[in-house]
């Protein structure tokens, strides 16, 4: 089917598509990305289940930005395809887990309240090492969680603030302290200087003002999940102490990834580090050996506004140390990238990496599913389905 000749249907053929995805499996784990990026509305939204529980990661998503080759009302019905698609399979989770307060990544409770209702929460803790707007946006999220699943006049439950430990950078990020960046040295050091200031600010701010407390509001608990492990029988889910989303000190705040582990066997879902950028997390991942890992890439799309060539370059080694280090994973790639029409060039080291090694077992959401990237069909002017090697048939389920 030609996209261009019947646009209207490629919000409701790409939800066909996402029906009928193949799962990822490792031992008793099953996984779906329910969508992404590279399906055309800002989403990395995750359904795992394994013999103890079903925890729906990120249940959101977001308009593409409006440089993104859609009409502004067709992005607004990928989004809203996304966000269905997501209500969906809500009901099948026990836990829903929230890595970070940006709005591809947590539905609103007003409009999408069967997400939460009676449901065990695990979010990233809105009370420190988190930005000003994203502690905004959490408060306003548990506003309306009280509001819509409480019944309605509860107050957001506060209590005073607490002590928040310093943490310097040879604690944050030792390893990409000791990186060599040749002539961009000094104005590195400027800018993990600024970003210094920047933590010692927003330190203050979190130490002076009133904590949000996790609660119990109607039948849904809300634990706080940074650094913490949570099991559920023979299943753990644990989630990393607070990574930057992006570079050392990104303005845009923090985020928790997260490790599902049953049976010997893990899921890793990277949520927003970008790459990852910061090379002590692409460390990281590869020390998890994950059977299945949820990778995000670097926003190609900012390239020379908020991105520069110098972190740009940092993610796309970090992303082939990862696909080099773990070739038997199976690893979705998808987030940021596939925003760009010029991801494939921008990223183009990892690419050559991936067609060099044969590797099929990396790649965007849409190509597990079979299909292209929708941001490279619609700036081509070919088709959805059918360009892209058929994931190992020994991925799909039985
Ligand atoms: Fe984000
Ligand atoms: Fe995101």
């Amino acid at each position: 089917m030609a996209v261009r000749t019947k646009r209207s249907s490629l919000a409701r053929r790409i939800r066909q598509l996402v029906d009928q995805a193949p799962e990822l499996v490792a031992g008793a784990i099953r996984a779906r990305l329910l969508w992404a990026d590279s399906l055309g509305a800002k989403c990395l939204s995750l359904l795992v289940r394994t013999p103890d529980l079903a925890i729906l990661v990120d249940p959101g998503a977001s308009a593409m930005q409006p440089s993104f080759p859609v009409e502004e009302s067709e992005r607004d019905e990928l989004k809203l395809a996304a966000l269905t698609a997501i209500a969906d399979c809500a009901a099948q989770a026990d836990v829903i887990a929230i890595t970070h307060y940006h709005h591809d990544h947590y539905a609103d409770p007003s409009e999408w309240p069967m997400i939460y209702r009676g449901k065990h929460l695990l979010v990233k803790d809105p009370n420190q090492w988190i930005n000003r707007s994203q502690w905004h946006r959490a408060r306003e999220l548990f506003r309306a969680l009280a509001k819509e699943l409480a019944g309605g006049g509860e107050e957001l439950p506060l209590g005073p603030p607490q002590p928040v430990a310093p943490r310097s950078a040879s604690d944050l990020f030792p390893e990409a302290l000791r990186e060599d960046f040749g002539s961009y040295s000094e104005r590195r050091r400027q800018v993990l200087r600024r970003g210094e200031k920047r933590l010692a600010d927003l330190r203050r701010f979190w130490e002076s003002e009133e904590w949000v407390k996790p609660k119990v509001l109607g039948r849904t608990s809300v634990e706080f999940a940074d650094g913490r492990n949570f099991r559920f029988g023979g299943t753990t889910v644990r989630f990393t102490e607070p990574l930057f989303h992006g570079i050392e000190y990104a303005t845009v705040g923090w985020v928790v990834a997260v490790c599902i582990e049953h049976g010997g066997k893990k899921l890793l879902f990277s949520s927003d580090v970008q790459g990852p950028t910061i090379e002590d997390y692409a460390t990281w991942i590869v020390s998890e050996r994950p059977d299945i890992l949820i990778l995000d890439g670097p926003p190609t799309y900012l390239f020379g506004q908020l991105v520069s060539r110098v972190n740009l370059d940092r993610a796309v080694k970090n992303a082939v140390r990862i696909a080099k280090m773990l070739p038997q994973t199976t690893v979705l790639f998808d987030h940021h990238l596939p925003r760009d029409p010029k991801f494939r060039e921008r990223a183009q080291a990892l690419f050559d990496h991936l067609a060099s090694a044969s590797r099929a077992s990396f790649s965007t959401l849409a190509e597990w599913l079979g299909c292209r990237p929708l941001v490279e069909v619609l700036t081509d002017g070919t088709t959805l389905e059918a360009q892209h090697a058929p994931v190992p048939s020994t991925r799909r389920p039985p």
